[in-house]
């Protein structure tokens, strides 16, 4: 097995490579003078089992583009078998057509990486399942939530855990929230936002009885940060006792710092499949869990040919 990282997140490669104890493969990735990119191998590759890490994250467009020059390269070289390890996959959010003439842009990014020659493809948190459909090569979509458990276990008090409550904080996040919920036996609850008229202000309904508990609001993503903030505004409106949150994909787009800061959130935990600015490190109501040990035993099972469900129980 080989690892290769692109420019994207090379510290969760770096510590996927310490956790496999397999060095990263050295790569050469420059800039022409117009932007273009240029990438070279420096070692032989040829009937390799190649993992290469690279979350599409911001800038989308340019790490979308490393990603498939560098399994070009790859493919070139003769490598055996490309996983391409995409732990935040952009553009999933565009998943159906929202309206006349628009695109569904996360079905063409899916035909890109595996047109680029791509064999295989590894995720944590897809947006939506069924984009695992959009790919005509295999996918494994890790979950998150293993990570997330043994946070709670190990932060929150017995009587902070007696009196959980998980939140959604929308409907398309039911079967999420309902699946950590039941491992602390605890309750769920959603936020049912809804704006009566085009133009009037959206009002947040809770569903479920948050007074007096402790709120987790689980979600995929934090973008602007809106949704999370709102939503916990809504829960402390209601008597919640406090509210933290966990968030697969910290997208953390501006002014998604500054809301934060503002909440009434307790805290807010990310996993590492971004790399943050100083900005987000600095912030002290943002802390980062890591997906390191969580992919690395998914590449491991992966380069084994063993069960990568196995993982979750
Ligand atoms: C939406 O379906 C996602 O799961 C997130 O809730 C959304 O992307 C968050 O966006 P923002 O932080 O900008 O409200």
């Amino acid at each position: 097995m080989k690892l290769i990282s692109g420019t994207s997140n090379p510290t969760l490669a770096r510590e996927i490579a310490d956790v496999l104890d397999v060095p990263l493969t050295s790569i050469d990735i420059e800039r022409f003078r117009d932007q273009e990119i240029f990438v070279k191998i420096n070692e032989n590759v040829r009937g390799e089992d190649i993992f290469l890490i690279q979350p599409t994250s911001a800038p989308a467009n340019d790490h979308l583009m490393e990603l498939l020059i560098i399994i070009d390269a790859l493919v070139r070289a003769s490598a055996k078998r490309i996983t391409a390890v995409v732990p935040y996959f952009g553009y999933a959010r565009q998943d159906r057509k929202t309206g006349g003439r628009t695109p569904i842009s996360a079905k063409l990014v899916a035909n890109l990486v595996s047109k680029a020659g791509a064999d295989r493809v590894l995720n944590i948190d897809l947006h939506a399942g069924q984009i695992q459909g959009f790919f005509d090569i295999p996918t494994d979509n890790l979950f998150g939530q293993p990570v997330f458990e043994a946070d709670i276990k190990d932060k929150f008090s017995k009587s902070e855990r007696d009196n959980l409550m998980f939140v959604s904080p929308d409907t398309g996040g039911v079967v999420r929230t309902r699946s950590l919920a039941k491992q602390f036996n605890a309750d769920i609850a959603i936020v049912d936002k809804r704006r009566p008229k085009a133009g009037e202000a959206e009002v947040m309904n809770i569903i479920g009885d948050v007074a007096g508990r402790t709120c987790i609001l689980l979600d995929d993503i934090i973008d602007s940060g809106g949704t999370l903030c709102n939503a916990a505004t809504a829960l402390k409106d209601k008597g919640a006792n406090s509210v933290s949150a966990y968030i697969t994909h910290g997208v953390l787009s501006d002014p998604a710092i500054e809301r934060i800061t503002k909440s009434v959130l307790k805290e807010v935990v990310i996993t590492d499949t971004i790399s943050q600015p100083q900005k987000v490190k600095d912030c002290p109501k943002v802390r980062e869990v890591s997906v390191a040990t969580l992919l690395g035993e998914a590449i491991r099972r992966i380069a084994n040919d063993e069960s990568v469900s196995k993982l979750f129980g």
